[in-house]
């Protein structure tokens, strides 16, 4: 008998502006100012619900609420049993508690260590917006969550920040871990952050539509090239904050075709400016069979 492992089915883009989770949770979504945004995650939580997977992989970043200046880990995975939603000010958001998947986390934490990336393994953890607001997005607002989430932090923050090249073969990293985990499990690995944005200084409010759609189209059909592109580009073009995007490098990274297979076909694709001081943008890829 062959031997089941799991897959990666699919990979998820999303923005994680903190102001539409407080949208969501204060019942605001029907507002002229937020209907247009939510609207364009409709066919995204349908899409959910009829492709649940067993485990999310979810790349993100804290902003300084789990780590401070003190502790600054480049790539942080986590491999506890649960995860509470972080209180960032305003009290915690009022959403489930994130389940953790610790078998298939410690796999990969093996599996990744092994193939030369230096990762921080979190046993305890708090997880900000930057990671229940894409929850919040493409679930909804249920119960429970609807499966396990391997939480996976990357400094985006303070500078140095890692680079698209290194992210995108953190991917490919990442691609390799799942698919030797002996468990038939489906999994779907998310890229979270930007788009263009800058909360700070003189360029505040700062947005670039023309960047960003570019982005989307190059992350689709040369993630390659824009693996390619320095963080300056993205903090000169994008914005201080702009440079959250190196995260959707990493999900990327983990489809077929960064291991020579078959690209993957484009599910769904919004833009939508403005929600706060951000640019929105979301994407679906499937793995083609
Ligand atoms: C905003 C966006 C972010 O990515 C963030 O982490 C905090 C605030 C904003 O647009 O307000
Ligand atoms: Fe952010």
């Amino acid at each position: 008998m062959t031997k089941q492992h799991a897959r990666i089915s699919a990979s998820v883009y999303t923005s994680h502006v903190p102001a539409i989770g407080a949208a969501l949770d204060l019942g605001k979504t029907a507002e002229p100012y937020w209907a247009p945004l939510f609207q364009g995650y409709e066919p995204s939580k349908q899409w959910m619900r009829d492709n649940k997977p067993d485990v999310i992989f979810l790349v993100y970043n804290d902003h300084a609420t789990a780590f401070s200046l003190e502790f600054i880990p480049t790539f942080a995975i986590g491999c506890a049993a649960e995860f509470q939603p972080a209180d960032e000010g305003w009290g915690p958001r009022p959403v489930p508690t994130v389940v953790g998947h610790p078998e298939l986390a410690a796999h990969i934490a093996q599996s990744v260590i092994q193939q030369d990336f230096d990762l921080t393994i979190v046993n305890k953890m708090d997880v900000d917006h930057g990671l229940t607001v894409p929850l919040s997005l493409m679930c909804g607002q249920p119960e429970a969550w609807p499966c396990p989430v391997i939480p996976f932090a990357v400094n985006v923050v303070q500078y140095p920040v890692p680079s698209g090249r290194r992210c995108f073969e953190l991917g490919r990293a990442i691609r390799r871990a799942i698919e030797s985990y002996d468990e038939p499990l489906n999994v779907h690995i998310w890229g979270t952050g930007g788009m263009s944005h800058q909360l700070q200084g003189p360029r505040a409010g700062l947005i670039n539509k023309a960047f960003d759609q570019a982005f989307l189209d190059r992350l689709i059909a040369d993630p390659e090239g824009q693996a390619a592109v320095p963080h300056i580009d993205y903090v000169r073009e994008a914005g201080s904050e702009g440079i959250e995007l190196v995260m959707w490098l990493i999900a990327r990274g983990a489809m077929a075709d960064g291991v020579g297979g078959p690209p993957p076909k484009v599910v769904h694709r919004f833009y939508h400016v403005p929600a706060s001081n951000t640019a929105v943008g979301h994407l679906i890829l499937e793995e083609q069979a």
